[in-house]
């Protein structure tokens, strides 16, 4: 079974005047395969920052601590190597990608983290039922990625993409943000599949309990100032809807978590 590891990370970003800024100051947590983790906290606390890191993001130094995949260093691997070794970003804003198709680039990337081409008819038929299962019109394949795109139809991509790459662990930045109540269905469902899968863990990073309704989370973490300092089940989510993050703003000022992977 799969567990994405990280450890005591710190990282900072070079700012326009060429200074260096802590972002994450110390982040442990733990994602099992098998298992949903929801990420819950203030507009910049890192929660990208974190999603990015991990993904390999050029823009992102890290400065102390480990990330590791089944015991293999992440942090050594390139962006391409994160993905083949099981890792996947569906981002907070997908970037359009003019003059490539959603077809090439999807078979482009499958082969890649496949290792091999898959055959064009069985590749399509994969897509164009993996599209169908979206609520996607099939004319969507032949567009370029993510130009024009509204922002819902962006978010349903990204599940496309987790839905074709099928990795070991998804990282999901807010991919529920801006959909209307039939598209957090459709991609709540896709994620239900992705997670019946075997060998598959979830960091769904939220502003919205909303999903959390549809994608129940075994475990919930608050993020402030760069770091988790608090964890619970899913009635943690429902806290912070009522009460907000004041309680927990505090709590980042005197320090991290040790372990933020095993349950209160
Ligand atoms: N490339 C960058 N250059 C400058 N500042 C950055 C950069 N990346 C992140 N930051 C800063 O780091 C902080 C954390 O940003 P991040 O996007 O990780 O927050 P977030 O928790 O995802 O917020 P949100 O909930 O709004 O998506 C912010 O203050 C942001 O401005
Ligand atoms: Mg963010």
């Amino acid at each position: 079974m799969s567990t994405l590891e990280i450890r005591d990370l710190h990282v900072a970003i070079t700012t326009q005047s060429g200074e260096s800024e802590e972002i994450l100051s110390g982040v442990n947590l733990t994602v099992a395969a098998g298992q949903t983790h929801a990420i819950m906290g203030p507009n910049g606390s890192g929660k990208s920052t974190l999603a990015y890191s991990i993904a390999g993001h050029p823009k992102y130094q890290v400065t102390r601590g480990s990330v590791t995949l089944d015991g293999r260093d992440v942090l050594a691997m390139s962006v391409d190597a994160r993905a083949r070794a099981g890792l996947f970003l569906a981002m907070q804003y997908p970037v359009e990608v003019p003059g490539v198709t959603v077809s090439n680039f999807l078979r482009t990337a499958v082969t890649a983290v496949r290792g091999e081409a898959p055959k064009l008819r069985s590749f399509i038929k994969e897509m164009n039922g993996a599209m169908a299962e979206l609520a996607i019109d099939p004319a969507f394949a032949q567009r370029n990625l993510n130009e024009g795109f509204s922002g819902g139809e962006k978010k349903r991509h990204e599940i496309l993409q987790l839905q074709m790459l099928n990795p070991k662990i998804a990282i999901l930045d807010e991919t529920d943000s801006g959909l209307d109540i039939d598209a957090l269905k459709i991609v709540s469902e896709g994620v239900n599949r992705y997670r019946e899968g075997a060998d598959h863990g979830v960091l769904l990073i939220t502003h919205y309990t909303r999903i959390l309704r549809y994608v129940s989370p075994d475990f919930v973490h608050v993020f402030v100032g760069g770091k988790i300092v608090a964890e619970g089940g899913p009635e943690l989510a429902d806290e912070l809807e009522a009460s907000g993050y004041e309680r927990f703003t505090a709590l980042s000022d005197a320090g991290a978590l040790s372990d933020a992977g095993a349950p209160a």
